[in-house]
């Protein structure tokens, strides 16, 4: 990484004027002249950060620099000078500190997504706001229940979180297994996409993209545009893909190799599952074993259609439906050759998930999204919770620490909006039987509806959910929650 000029820390400081700027001679390239995307570059694993006695003591600076993205340097941010930030690996019981150090020149702050630890003071505090030049100790402890699984941190400064994810700000967090499983190799994917302007830099988002949600131009693996990595046949490798992409849902194959799901979010699943198919949307994981056939296969993610405000007007394919006949994008190529790997040993049973659709409901509620035209005018809609946009000196919720509640997530919309619970894992609750459904973000379609259950056990305080198309989050579909 090389320090960046004033000028590039001035346009990446206010990435809504970056698009406007003209000249800057030797910075100018355009995406046409751009290399193609490099093939054939290894996998990257992003530095991995490991707990000991119990504690993880990490400083991330969140910075402006030049930074590797699909093979070449960027004007883009990072967290200690890569995108992704380092992997951070912790088990339930342990005290994670981070320093997080803002050289931007921006408010920013920090969010551990998905963990199950307090909201309160220096614990994931969305309410903080870390200044331009100044640092910020936060410390979390797990409790020593805490789900295994992949999960991951990003910023969560209210009006600016999809401009710095898009640019880089994000890395992935793995709580280990109490119980491991035998696998050959284990990567960290964490998609992003993002676009790169003419300047180098990123590209600014118009009203129009952040009312649709952006998605970028590039698909990246890693912050890698195509990486490749291989395997012997018969191995067996354990995959975590984490989805930081602003607004992008991801719908992942990998044709040709024997894939199982062994949990989404937050936790396990009893027993892994067999799958071809893996949608995520934004802020969603999967934790996934692949055992590796003879041959290349790509890892592919096909488009989904998650719906736009022009289907307020009725136009177009119903959303919530996979759109077929295309290629797809190509994420990355795994190539599996040699001699035969002997099979891996049996998967050890998981810890059974937990089960609320038993538990006595203490309170039932509607959390209900709407996009819609605003009074003021001005052609911007208003992308509300409840007909009400994110008033972070308001409490929305209030729910009895101890409690288990029902709510109804309902979406008027024509998109889908994957909706976000902070702190707190949500259980699907569905018509049918099967094993309980853990999440911590969870898509509503167009017009749809999903009922999740809510323990609100261990922690009291103030936290939030939203809407995790990070676009929509900025503009106000967001609430808070306390829980006393
Ligand atoms: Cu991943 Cu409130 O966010
Ligand atoms: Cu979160
Ligand atoms: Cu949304």
């Amino acid at each position: 990484m090389r320090p960046i000029s004033r000028r590039q820390a001035l346009l990446l400081g206010g990435l809504g004027a970056a698009a406007t700027a003209a000249g800057g001679a030797g910075l100018v390239w355009s995406l046409s002249s751009r290399p193609a995307p490099l093939i054939g570059s290894g996998l990257v694993q992003p530095e991995e950060l490991h707990s000991e006695s119990g504690l993880l003591q990490v400083r991330l600076e969140a910075a402006p620099g030049q930074l590797q993205l699909a093979g070449r340097e960027v004007s883009a941010l990072g967290y200690n000078g890569s995108i992704p930030g380092p992997t951070l690996r912790f088990r339930a019981g342990d005290t994670l500190k981070i320093t997080l150090a803002n050289s931007l020149s921006q408010p920013t702050n920090l969010h551990v997504h998905g963990l199950h630890v307090s909201p309160d003071n220096n614990g994931d505090n969305v309410f903080v706001t870390v200044t331009p030049g100044s640092s910020f100790d936060y410390e979390y402890r797990l409790p020593g229940n805490h789900p295994p699984g992949l999960y991951w941190y990003h910023p969560h400064h209210h009006g600016m979180v999809a401009d710095q994810v898009f640019a880089g700000l994000f890395g992935a967090i793995i709580v280990e297994d109490p119980q491991g499983i035998e696998t050959s190799a284990e990567r960290v994917l964490v998609v992003s996409d993002t676009s790169v302007d003419q300047l180098g830099g990123i590209r600014a988002a118009s009203a129009m993209d952040r009312m649709a949600g952006r998605e970028g131009d590039l698909l990246l693996v890693n912050g890698q545009s195509n990486p490749e990595f291989s395997a012997l046949p018969g191995q067996r490798e354990r995959w975590r893909i984490v989805n930081a992409c602003v607004a992008r849902y991801l719908r992942l194959r990998l044709d040709g190799q024997y894939l199982q799901l062994l949990g989404q979010d937050s936790g396990r699943f009893e027993k892994p599952q067999d799958v071809d198919e893996v949608l995520l949307a934004p802020g969603n994981r999967a934790d996934l074993l692949v055992t590796a056939a003879a041959g290349e296969s790509v890892l592919r993610s096909f488009r989904y259609n998650r719906g736009t405000m022009a289907g307020m007007m009725g136009a177009g394919p119903a959303p919530g439906s996979a759109v077929e006949g295309t290629e797809g994008t190509v994420l990355a190529t795994f190539r599996v050759a040699g001699e035969p790997a002997a099979p891996p040993p049996g998967i050890p049973r998981q810890q059974s998930p937990a089960d609320l659709r038993q538990a006595p409901v203490a309170a039932r509620r509607q959390i209900i999204r709407s996009a819609g035209m605003g009074m003021g005018g001005g052609g911007m809609m208003r992308f509300t919770i409840n007909g009400r946009e994110f008033d972070a000196s308001r409490t929305d919720t209030t729910a009895a620490a101890g409690s288990v509640e029902e709510w109804t997530l309902i979406n008027t919309s024509p998109m889908d909006h994957p909706f976000h619970l902070h702190v707190w894992p949500m259980q699907v609750i569905g018509d049918s039987g099967g094993s309980p459904e853990w999440r911590d973000v969870v898509n509503i379609h167009a017009n749809g509806q999903v009922k999740v259950r809510v323990a609100f056990a261990d922690f009291r305080g103030r936290s939030a959910y939203h809407c995790h198309i990070l676009d929509h989050e900025d503009l106000g579909m967001m609430g808070v929650i306390e829980v006393l």
